[in-house]
């Protein structure tokens, strides 16, 4: 697995227990160097290689194009070609962001991209050579990751609550935050499906950054208020889309199944507590 030491790729070594699993970070093997890619994959000749590594700074990618490109594309097609030449199937993870948010119903994994980042350019360009040069590869596309051990949009919430009346936050934007730990067990999962093509793997229900922010102050049990605000007033180098709700019909058809963000973010403020404890603690509830 390329890109264990990043938020999932914590998650996948926690969870994947059945099967023998070689995690690397980038020091162990830069994916942008194809002999360090080669090397890697010729010495396990891994059943699967998982690829959760990625240049995932989604506004430093803006200003940084070429290294987006490199690690999200380019790199990602080293990872793809080398687990094609040593006999291992492919998981590569993708993103919500290759679809331009127009939509007003859940996203298909077959409809058409229309990235409008360089983020989500990058990763749609190596979802495009990767699908030519190995068919049956698996392109899992996710979104909003959160998880125990990482910089995500919860810890940075619960982070700033503490000392902070009130926070705002965009209302205007429309997705499907995805515990690390869920999409994990569904990874591993469908490499024991056997799975390929696109799959759109995140948890169920959809919420605004406000209603998830207003949900992760109520469940640590804090009072600081949320206010919602635009994207307008709220201005970042990368455009995000404003709806960005995958389908899950392209799992389910694997039978499997993800919670409900709510109750995914209520096991990350347990989880987060019992590895941090001195962060906030859960709310009791009933
Ligand atoms: N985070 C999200 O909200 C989100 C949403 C949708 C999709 N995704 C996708 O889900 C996957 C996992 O994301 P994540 O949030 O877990 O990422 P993350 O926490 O930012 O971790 C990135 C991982 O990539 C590795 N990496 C970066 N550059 C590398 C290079 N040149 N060579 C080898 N490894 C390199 C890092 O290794 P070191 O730490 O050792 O440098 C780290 O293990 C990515 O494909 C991402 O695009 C993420």
């Amino acid at each position: 697995m390329f890109g264990a030491t990043g938020l999932l790729g914590k998650a996948l070594i926690a969870a994947w227990k059945a099967d023998a699993v070689a995690g690397l970070g980038s020091k162990d093997a830069d994916i942008r160097d194809i002999e360090q890619v080669r090397a890697a994959v010729e010495h396990t000749r891994p059943e699967w290689v998982v690829n959760a590594a990625a240049y995932t700074d989604v506004d430093g990618c803006e200003s940084n194009q070429a290294l987006a490109f490199d690690v999200n594309w380019h790199a990602a097609v080293n990872v793809a070609q080398a687990a094609k030449d040593f006999g291992s199937r492919l998981l590569f993870l993708s993103t919500d962001y290759v679809f331009d948010g127009l939509a007003t119903s859940p996203y298909q994994a077959n409809d058409p991209r229309a990235p409008r980042s360089v983020y989500g350019r990058s990763k749609a360009h190596a979802e495009e050579e990767i699908s030519r040069i190995f068919p049956d590869a698996c392109i899992v596309r996710t979104s909003w990751l959160f998880g125990v051990g990482g910089k995500c949009f919860p810890d940075t919430i619960l982070r700033l609550a503490p000392s902070r009346p009130e926070i705002d936050v965009v209302n205007d934007q429309r997705g499907s935050p995805t515990y690390a730990a869920d999409l994990a067990r569904a990874i591993i999962a469908l490499c024991h499906a056997g799975a390929s093509r696109i799959v759109h793997a995140t948890n169920t229900g959809d919420c605004t950054w406000f209603e998830f922010a207003r949900e992760i102050v109520r469940s640590a049990g804090l009072n600081t208020t949320i206010r919602p605000t635009t994207s307008e007033r709220f201005v970042r180098p990368a455009e995000r889309p404003k709806y960005s709700v995958l389908s899950s019909e392209s799992l389910n058809r694997y039978k499997i199944f993800m919670p409900h963000w709510k109750d995914a973010l209520r096991e990350y403020v347990v989880a987060r507590q019992a590895a941090e404890p001195g962060a906030n603690p859960p709310r009791k509830t009933g």
